[in-house]
């Protein structure tokens, strides 16, 4: 299964932070947004990832992420020209995807969870249909909502209602099988002009495919898409890292987990971030000395 990493847009939210930086590369803690994204698409086994931004701010991108092979992974890069949606990403991605199955993550979602890995795993493993993630907040009117009927079933999926049906958002990771391609195809641009995601999410849930895996209160879902949110998902990862000491959302330690790299190319990756308290929380996991 390929991977996409959608870190496009224009940030509007962020205004001024994001007049000159991309807002996927603004930090959350200690780590560039981006990474948090990367390593969940990572925790799905998934190491052919293609990065689609704007003119403007790929080259960035690429600076920071190059060509992967430090971190085992291949990455690609391609431009979305004009932010006309999200789901614009699999009509940017047709050639390098080739009739694949895919992952979709959007580069300012932070998902942290237990068990995350194998509910990942699990739906990559999915043949058939597409799967998504949601999750119950107390503003569901900013995301796309998906309502159930008594026996649990998804019967329903909107984007942005003003009148939310349900609590439970969908979040920016999706999962789709190789007619991806083709359903992105059909859909056409919604009344504010964009190629929704909810409605090729829409696609699935009508013809009988679509998994909706609820994320309970074990889990945290953040976005940061304003400055609030920003700031909880910095303090978030901050409160976890400095009491448990384990890392959230590093993809060199996720690539070392997941054994796409060795102990030594870990700790050349620690070594490049010199005495920074992440360099030296890598340098501990390359040596053994973390559990
Ligand atoms: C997008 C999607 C929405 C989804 C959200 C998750 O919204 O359109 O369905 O719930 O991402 O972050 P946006 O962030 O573009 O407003």
């Amino acid at each position: 299964m390929k991977g996409i990493l959608l870190v496009g847009g224009s940030g509007t939210r962020l205004h001024p932070m994001t007049l000159a930086a991309s807002k996927q590369l603004l930090p959350i803690y200690d780590k560039p947004m981006v990474y948090y994204p990367l390593s969940t698409l990572m925790l799905a086994r998934i190491r052919d990832i293609l990065v689609i931004s704007t003119p403007d701010d790929l080259p960035q991108f690429r600076r920071l992420l190059g060509e992967g092979s430090r971190l085992g992974l291949r990455f690609s890069y391609a431009e979305q020209p004009r932010p006309e949606g999200i789901a614009q990403a699999f009509r940017i991605g047709a050639a390098w995807l080739a009739g694949e199955a895919c992952a979709l993550a959007l580069g300012d979602n932070l998902i942290h969870a237990d068990h995350l890995s194998s509910l990942l795993r699990a739906a990559g493993a999915r043949g058939q249909g597409a799967t998504v993630f949601a999750y119950q907040v107390r503003d569901p009117e900013r995301y796309g909502v998906v309502s159930f009927d008594d026996a649990g079933r998804a019967v329903a999926i909107v984007e942005k209602p003003s009148d939310p049906p349900s609590p439970w958002a969908v979040t920016g990771l999706y999962f789709y099988d190789r007619r991806v391609g083709e359903f992105a195809r059909a859909i056409r641009p919604s009344a504010r002009g964009e190629l929704e995601i909810t409605d090729l999410n829409r696609l699935y849930l009508e013809e009988g495919s679509l998994t909706v895996e609820r994320l309970g209160r074990g889990c945290a879902w953040l976005d940061a898409g304003t400055p609030d949110s920003l700031l909880q998902a910095a303090t978030y990862v901050q409160t976890i890292q400095s009491r448990t000491g384990m890392l959230v959302g590093c993809p060199q330690e996720v690539a070392f987990r997941m054994g796409f790299i060795g102990a030594e190319d870990l700790a050349r990756e620690a070594a490049a971030l010199g005495k920074t308290e992440l360099g030296l929380m890598l340098a501990a996991i390359a040596a053994g000395r973390h559990p």
